[in-house]
This record gives C-alpha cells, structure tokens and sequence, in this order.
C-alpha cells in the first residue's frame, strides 16, 4: 500500500518560506503584489484565483483583482496587461487560464513583461527553462519536484513517464526532469501515442497531467512506482454540497494499493501550484527591488 503524499503538508512550509521573505521585503517598504485577470465566470476559475488569493493575503502580500466579462475583447485584456506591466506596485502578472476560445492565448501571455510573469508562461521564460538559465519556473512542474525532493524520492537516472503534453503542465515538467543537475530520463505520452499502457508500465516515477478521471488504472502501473496525479476533474456528485466532487487522472484505491508513494486529489499537487506561485511572487518583488537599489539583497530567483 502507498504512502500518501501530503501535498497541503509540504505546501505550508513554503508558504511559510513566502511569508517571511515577504515580511523582509515589507521592512524595506515593498509590499509584494500579484495582478490577477479573470475572464468569464466559470466556477472552477473563480475558485482558483480565490484560493490564490487568499494565499497571498495570508503571507503577507497583496493583490489587484481584475474580472472581465466572457465576451471582453483580446484588445480590452491586453490594455489590462500593459496596464500592469507598467504598474511599479506590481511585481507579478497571472492571467488565468483557459481563455475563451476567441481570445488569443498565446497573445495575452507575449504581452506580459517577463520580469513580472511569474506563471513562468511568457516565451521568454519557457525559453530559458529550456537553456536551462534562471528564470520563473511555471508553478505545477516546480511543485511536482519540489514534492519529490521533500519526499527524497530519488529522480537521477529514473524513468519518468508523463502523461500529457500542455504548455502548462507536460511540456515544461518534461525540461524540468532532464536539467542536468535532476537528470532524469522521460517519455512523454499523449493523446497520440498509441499503447500508453505499454510505456506507462515501465515509468518508475509516473506523473499523470492528462486531465481525464480515472485514466490510470492499476494495471498500467509498476509495482513500487511513485505515482503523482495532477489531473483535476469535476465529476458530478448528487450527494456533495456543491453538487460535484473532484478527482484526479488516476483510479486511485486501486494504484495506492501497487505504487509505493501516490499523491492524492484534492491535496496533492494543487495545493504546491498556490505555494510556488507564493515564492514566485516574492522573488519578482525582490528582483524588482534589487533592479531600483531599493536595499534589499537577494539572488535572482532564489526559489528555483
Ligand atoms: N490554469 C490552470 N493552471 C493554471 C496556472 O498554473 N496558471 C494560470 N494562469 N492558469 C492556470
């Protein structure tokens, strides 16, 4: 049977971390703060960004709250983003994600100043997550290592399989693990490839970003493999209060009872998403100090 990795656990350090690099940040008179853009109302972004939120306020920082109405112009956004970027009080820039379908995404996400893209989205900085040069690192495949690294699972020389190829999750979580210094090898599956089963089996450390329930099932898994589920799905659920309940790409009872460590949904990987973003954040704030002479010392992106 699996141990249960404890996400929240692991996620409450580093927002501890967060607070006390925010709370050195304030003795200098910076304030670090996070620009937020929601377009439209669906439930699961709004939940998001609340829980952000409420994570930033409760280590110490602030944030600018922008709501736009689901038919908003990519023009309108984009005046909200330079808006920001030219903003000295704020340090980091998120547009939630997805977009509707008439916006650009790819767009919205150039017209963030890099030094403030803290999603770590911006072509820039996937660029020198590729190079391997500092940078923002997007915030799920930085707490997907960060969890492993807490766990001491260890990742040089292991056999990672990755099911999913966003821009979010798979792409950059692939780069992540074959850095030099994490050493990883890694296979990437995806709605193309055609016996994910096959490859799924041999993964020692199984990541599934997929966002499809239950798509791994006991047998696709090694037995011992670490097994980490990034996938949120709302499935509906007469006898909850919200009227849905969530859960991952992964068949869970089944999996804990083969794989040695499992990450469970919710409290797994979600909770380490909000808490890199946290550091994220701080580390703008404090770059954007180090930029202006604002006396506060600190090494670029210290978190990564
Ligand atoms: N939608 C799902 N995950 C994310 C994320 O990490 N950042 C943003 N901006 N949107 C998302």
């Amino acid at each position: 049977m699996a141990d249960i990795i404890d996400g929240r656990e692991y996620a409450r350090k580093k927002r501890e971390e967060a607070a006390h690099r925010t709370a050195a940040l304030k003795e200098k008179g910076i304030t670090p703060c996070l620009g937020l853009i929601l377009v439209g109302e669906e439930p699961a972004g709004i939940s998001y960004v609340a829980a952000k939120e409420k994570a930033l306020l409760e280590a110490g920082m602030e944030s600018r709250d922008i709501r736009l109405s689901r038919d908003v112009s990519e023009e309108e956004i984009l005046t909200h983003v330079v808006r920001l970027n030219r903003d000295p009080r704020i340090h980091g820039i998120l547009v939630q994600l997805p977009l509707p379908n008439h916006i650009r995404e790819d767009r919205i996400i150039a017209a963030i100043d890099p030094n403030k893209d803290v999603d770590g989205f911006h072509p820039v900085s996937v660029g020198n997550l590729v190079l391997g040069k500092p940078g923002f690192l997007p915030c799920t495949p930085h707490g997907v290592l960060v969890l492993l690294e807490e766990i001491k699972i260890p990742v040089a020389g292991a056999h990672v399989v990755i099911v999913g190829r966003s821009n979010i999750v798979g792409k950059p979580l692939a780069q992540l693990f074959v850095r030099r210094e994490i050493n990883a090898t890694v296979t990437i599956c995806h709605t193309g490839t055609g016996d994910l089963r096959r490859h799924t089996c041999q993964a020692d450390i199984l990541v599934a970003a997929a966002g499809k329930a239950g798509l791994i099932t006991a047998d696709m898994v090694k037995e011992g493999a670490v097994v980490i589920d990034v996938g949120v799905n709302r499935i509906s659920a007469n006898n909850t209060k919200k009227g849905y309940r969530l859960t991952g790409d992964v068949d869970f009872d089944a999996v804990a009872a083969k794989a040695s460590y499992i990450t469970p949904v919710p409290g797994g990987v979600g909770p380490m998403t909000v808490a890199m973003l946290l550091l994220n954040v701080v580390s703008a704030a404090a770059q954007f100090a180090d930029a202006n002479c604002l006396g506060v010392s600190t090494s670029r992106n210290s978190n990564n």
